[in-house]
């Protein structure tokens, strides 16, 4: 036998391992999610995701100054406000629990760039991402508010806006109203293609947004479709989004390759809650090197194409990449 190829020869030590790398991880490449509640002092750790917190204004400025300390230079946040109505009014109130968390981080924390989570379901009581009407989430009244909500979070100073609620046409009304009330500069990272999925569970225990009826399938996407998650993209795309995010990340995969293949803007991927909780919970119970996963998924995640991770464990991880 006379091998000439022999991969294993760029396999036998860490250095040369390191040598031929071909997917780096780095903080930089990490948006931090963040839920703020109102209140003092409060720290209140999510059951379903251990190290995930609600967090009061004045803890989350202490939070997002240790993960910019490890180098983390992005967080999004979601806002958990004490009251909840039909039309989700705390989502666009100039004052409401997310607008003041942006303006406290912008004011107190220096080069963190805030990304503003645009949706209406932490803000409604009957849990749905907008309107509802006969049992129906309305389409284009919701974009309505949606717009309201991008424009309060931007005076507020959001530098990017993320909606994610999968109304029809959010980018473009978002986009409108950003326009003409000055904030042609600030970017939109759509949520483009975003799944009616299972692992949002953990999620909504944190944002405490689980609808009360029904469920999301009737406005997210069909985890089995492939072909619509490129009709969504180029949708976004035409309608002016800078960035488009895949969520959830690791049982998608091949989305976020699709995507990455067909369109050039920078791609982001959500691993979302329930990735998050799988990961922990075997790793509590010592059936998985808890660590290790993490990092092996945050990896597949970037190998696969995406440019940007949304991921809870980039502070824990942000000075343990490989
Ligand atoms: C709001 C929103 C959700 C997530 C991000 N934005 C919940 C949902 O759609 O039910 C999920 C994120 C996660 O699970 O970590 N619409």
């Amino acid at each position: 036998m006379n091998l000439i190829e022999r991969p294993r020869r760029l396999r036998r030590t860490p250095t040369i391992r390191a040598l031929v790398r071909e997917t780096r991880l780095s903080p930089e490449d990490f948006v931090y999610p963040l839920f703020v509640c109102e209140g003092e002092g409060v720290r209140r750790e999510i059951t379903s995701m251990p190290g995930v917190f609600n967090l009061s204004i004045d803890e989350l400025i202490k939070e997002v100054e240790v993960a910019r300390g490890v180098g983390i230079r992005s967080v999004i946040l979601f806002g958990v406000p004490d009251e909840k109505d039909a039309v989700g009014t705390q989502a666009y109130a100039e004052d409401g629990i997310t607008q003041r968390a942006i303006r406290a981080v912008k004011r107190e924390v220096k080069d963190v760039l805030v990304i503003a989570d645009n949706c209406l379901c932490e803000y409604t009581e009957h849990g749905h991402c907008g309107v509802i009407e006969a049992g129906e989430v309305l389409n284009d009244p919701t974009l309505e508010l949606l717009a309201r909500t991008a424009v309060t979070q931007a005076e507020a100073g959001a530098d990017i806006i993320a909606p994610s609620n999968m109304m029809d046409g959010f980018v473009v009304a978002i986009r409108e109203a950003l326009d003409e009330s000055g904030f042609e500069q600030v970017p939109i990272m759509s949520y483009a293609v975003k799944y009616a999925s299972g692992f949002y569970g953990p999620f909504r225990e944190a944002a405490q947004s689980a609808p009360q009826f029904g469920d999301r399938r009737g406005y997210q996407m069909d985890p089995a479709n492939s072909r619509e998650a490129i009709r969504e993209a180029e949708l976004d795309y035409q309608q002016g989004a800078d960035m488009l995010m895949v969520k959830p990340a690791l049982p998608y995969l091949d989305i976020i390759r699709a995507v990455r293949e067909r369109f050039d803007l920078p791609i982001a991927a959500y691993q979302v809650s329930g990735e998050y909780a799988m990961i922990k919970a075997a790793g509590r119970l010592g059936w998985i090197e808890e660590e290790r996963v993490a990092l092996e998924a945050l990896t597949s995640i970037k190998r696969a194409g995406a440019d940007i991770i949304l991921t809870y464990f980039a502070r824990e991880l942000a000075n343990r990449l490989p």
